[in-house]
């Protein structure tokens, strides 16, 4: 049986996993860890290289978990996508405190940045294919106000300048990883519809960053999905991808899972409401890869957990409960998606 990483490499096309660390470390589940070996030759820390990890108090890093990672995919012969530099999420309370009761001032938030992306990059110099430096900083159309604007913690108090400074603070402290900017709703293009402005927002935000000779190599397209949206249009995500490469950049999918409403009938296991839902999830991520298997730009297709048993899909789409969007499902057992995407690697 080969794997999905052999059959990806023959398209010099990395296929990858975020990786719950946990989840590694349980003996208990020898699964977890055998399958994130065998089928993936890239890998995502899911949390452990985030801020509120590395740096939960003050000038007190916690390397251990996230180095554990680098191991393991060195001893698996894994590059490792580094996941994230500066997001406006789990950051640490010290400081996010310390910001909102006015004790760091604006400068010395600045200085803290750099800081921490000079520290951390360092830190990890060699051993770190790609960055995202800079995660989810544009805004959504059901965000107010609706016109699409830099938004977040960043945003709000360091300006839209802190992208750019990312850039080059990173490169500065390893030029050799390739950087990028990584978000979710740029999967596709040509719509003619409001879906497309966010993808042309980000577009546009690279080409002002790459006049301005900021060190961005690539565009991380997230790729969180859902059946209920309908499926996603093969030459529409080929534009999208099609257009950063135009730019000279890099792409990669980033976290692509494809979930599902848990209506009353999946949740009792009614086949004719799970079936449908686990093969228009397979479309979605086909939809992807081909896309992606389609344009040499495209380095890398990495899902976000690869298993429903641990997947962060459950624990945050709760009202209405939503779930199935990894490619195995709880007990390992390959769904369609699975296949799908196998099939793809062969036959592209
Ligand atoms: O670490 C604590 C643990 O100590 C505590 O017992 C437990 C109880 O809830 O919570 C643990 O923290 C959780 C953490 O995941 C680690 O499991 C947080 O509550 C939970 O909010 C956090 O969720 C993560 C989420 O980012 C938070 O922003 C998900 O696992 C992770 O998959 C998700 O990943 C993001 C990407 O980084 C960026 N793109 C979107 C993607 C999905 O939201």
């Amino acid at each position: 049986q080969q794997s999905l990483r052999t059959l990806g490499l023959r398209h010099d096309l990395y296929i990858g996993t975020a990786v719950d660390m946990a989840a590694l470390a349980d003996t208990a589940d020898p699964l977890y860890r055998a399958t994130v070996s065998k089928e993936f030759s890239t890998v995502t820390a899911e949390n452990v290289m985030k801020w509120e990890s590395l740096e939960p108090t003050r000038g007190t890093y916690n390397w251990g978990p996230a180095d554990e990672l680098i191991a393991f995919a060195k001893r698996n012969n894994q590059r490792v996508r580094g996941h994230v530099l500066v997001w406006q999420n789990q950051l640490p309370a010290w400081l996010t405190t310390g910001v909102n009761d006015g004790t760091i001032s604006t400068t010395e938030l600045r200085d803290i940045l750099r800081n921490h992306i000079a520290t951390v990059v360092k830190h990890f110099k060699g051993k770190i294919w790609q960055w995202d430096v800079v995660n989810e900083a544009v805004s959504d159309p059901w965000d107010t106000p609706s016109t699409l604007h830099y938004k977040g913690f960043w945003a709000e108090h360091l300006g839209p300048g802190y992208i750019a400074d990312a850039f080059r603070w990173a490169r500065a402290a390893d030029p050799n990883a390739l950087l990028f900017y990584n978000d979710y709703n740029i999967e596709a293009f040509g719509s003619g519809n409001p879906a497309d402005d966010k993808t042309q927002f980000v577009f546009d935000m690279a080409k002002a960053l790459l006049r301005d000779r900021v060190p961005i190599d690539g565009i991380g397209s997230q790729g969180h999905l859902g059946t209920q949206y309908g499926n996603y249009d093969t030459l529409q995500v080929a534009a999208a991808l099609k257009r950063f490469a135009g730019l000279g950049l890099a792409t990669a999918f980033t976290e692509v899972d494809v979930r599902s409403q848990m209506t009353a009938g999946v949740l009792a296991g009614d086949s004719n409401e799970i079936n449908p839902r686990l093969q228009a999830s397979a479309g979605n991520y086909s939809v992807l890869l081909r896309a992606c298997l389609a344009d040499r730009h495209c380095l890398s297709f990495t899902v976000w957990g690869f298993t429903d048993k641990h997947s962060w899909v459950p624990t945050w789409f709760t009202d209405p409960p939503e779930g199935l969007a990894t490619i195995y499902d709880e007990n390992y057992q390959p769904k369609r998606a699975y296949q799908e995407m196998k099939a793809d690697l062969i036959y592209s």
